[in-house]
């Protein structure tokens, strides 16, 4: 099982940007921990971060990873081409995000990936990443 842990905009910035809501940890140091995590279930992981809209749409048209695993970051409430491009292959993908998307201001309540992704895990931090790799696992 190889999976591809995909991030959008802004998540380059995790660990410096508003560290009450997602942590004091950075993007890498979260990856080395999905890593070995991955390592220790047998599974592959490759990263890919980007903050450009259609890097994201390439990147989920171009792999060869078994399953996604996605937070698109603010992409998540409006990005229709990132929808489409998970709606264009068979590629499953799990929706992440590490803050609870609905206690928070009303425009995160709404995701237009939601409805063409396996599912969604949001709310528990850097372990929503986690336990979307698991998901893939079960
Ligand atoms: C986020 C939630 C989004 O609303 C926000 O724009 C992000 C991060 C999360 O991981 O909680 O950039 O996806």
């Amino acid at each position: 099982m190889k999976l591809l842990i995909l991030n959008g905009v802004n998540l380059n910035m995790t660990g410096k940007r508003e560290p009450g809501v997602y942590g004091v940890q950075t993007l890498d140091e979260i990856n080395e921990e999905i890593r070995k995590f991955c390592l220790a279930r047998g599974a592959e992981c490759e990263f890919f971060q980007s903050n450009l809209e259609g890097e994201i749409c390439t990147a989920i048209q171009q792999t060869d990873a078994d399953g996604i695993v996605l937070n698109a970051g603010a992409f998540t409430h409006y990005s229709y081409a990132i929808r489409d491009a998970i709606a264009s292959v068979h590629t499953p993908v799990v929706e992440v995000h590490m803050s609870n998307v609905h206690a928070r201001e009303e425009f995160r309540h709404h995701s237009v990936i939601s409805e063409v992704c396996r599912g969604t895990v949001l709310g528990f931090g850097k372990n929503s990443y986690l336990l979307a790799v698991e998901s893939f696992l079960l």
